[in-house]
């Protein structure tokens, strides 16, 4: 049991913390572990993001991710982290067809896990699915600018927004989600400038990743701001740690003292007298 180290943050509190100034943080957690170790820690909010479809299961992107991975990985995160706003992803194919099926889909994944809220991708094109789950009694977290599910549609995994059409129409799906009650929205790769100009049109938070630093929240993968995953290395991450370095470091040791006999010590066996001629 982890001890408790903050009051969790409510649906209320995102756009209190925004009308205050006040700033937060906002993590991915796909583990027990990890999601104990943020739990301990000041940040605000875990993502039990679908990028576990390449941070944690190695696919080249987060289309194959299922509902089924999903709920796997958002239940121990939440066990993990009770001090902890916890939002679980909604993947590919599970709320395209029809705003009924998102809510079929919504009702398992906070059934059986019991995040606070979901996020899903898209803009004013989600709008009408947005409602619909928000009317059926779950908190909704939109995502817009970069949205990798779609990103064949979008020209690949690039920066979003650079002209001014391209503004204006994700400055345009921020305030569709806002309408249709999502209670903050996530912003992935944009211009400062868009950044800015997103948390000045809506009343809801806009949590950040790769939006500069005037939006109301920022966001990063847990494994990309410790340094533990090395097969994307985005622009806008900051690596606050080297885990994958002192990982290596520490297993190295192990083996070389495995095999110079430096482990195990005294201290690690249990010395009691036993007879060997009574266990051969
Ligand atoms: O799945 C994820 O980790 C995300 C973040 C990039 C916001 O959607």
């Amino acid at each position: 049991m982890t001890p408790k180290t903050k009051k969790k943050m409510t649906v209320a509190d995102f756009k209190r913390y925004k009308q205050e100034g006040r700033k937060f943080t906002y993590v991915t957690a796909y583990d027990y572990t990890m999601a104990s170790i943020v739990n301990e820690s000041q940040t605000e909010v875990i993502l039990v993001g679908d990028s576990l479809g390449m941070v944690m299961l190695g696919y080249a992107s987060t289309v194959p991710v299922t509902l089924e991975d999903m709920i796997h990985h958002t239940r121990p995160v939440v066990r993990g982290a009770p001090d902890t706003f916890v939002a679980g992803d909604l993947p590919f194919g599970s709320y395209n067809v029809s705003a009924e099926e998102a809510v079929r889909q919504v009702n398992r994944l906070v059934k059986e896990t019991l995040c606070d809220c979901v996020k899903l991708e898209g803009g004013a094109e989600a709008a009408e699915t947005v409602r619909a789950i928000v009317a059926s009694g779950t908190p909704v977290m939109g995502h817009i600018g970069l949205t990798p599910q779609t990103a064949a549609s979008l020209g690949g995994l690039k920066v979003q927004g650079v002209t001014p059409e391209g503004a204006r129409k994700i400055i345009a799906d921020a305030r569709a989600l806002e309408e249709a009650g999502a209670f903050s929205i996530v912003v992935e790769c944009v211009p400062v400038a868009l950044g800015q100009a997103l948390s000045a049109a809506v009343a809801v938070p806009i949590l950040g990743i790769g939006a500069g630093p005037h939006v109301d929240c920022q966001v990063l993968v847990l494994q990309d701001l410790l340094g533990m995953y090395g097969d994307l290395q985005p622009r806008f991450v900051r690596r606050y740690a080297n885990l994958r370095a002192d990982i290596i470091r520490a297993l190295n040791q192990f083996n070389e003292e495995t095999r110079n006999g430096a482990f195990p010590g005294p201290e690690h066996c249990f010395n009691h007298e036993v007879a060997l001629e009574r266990i051969y």
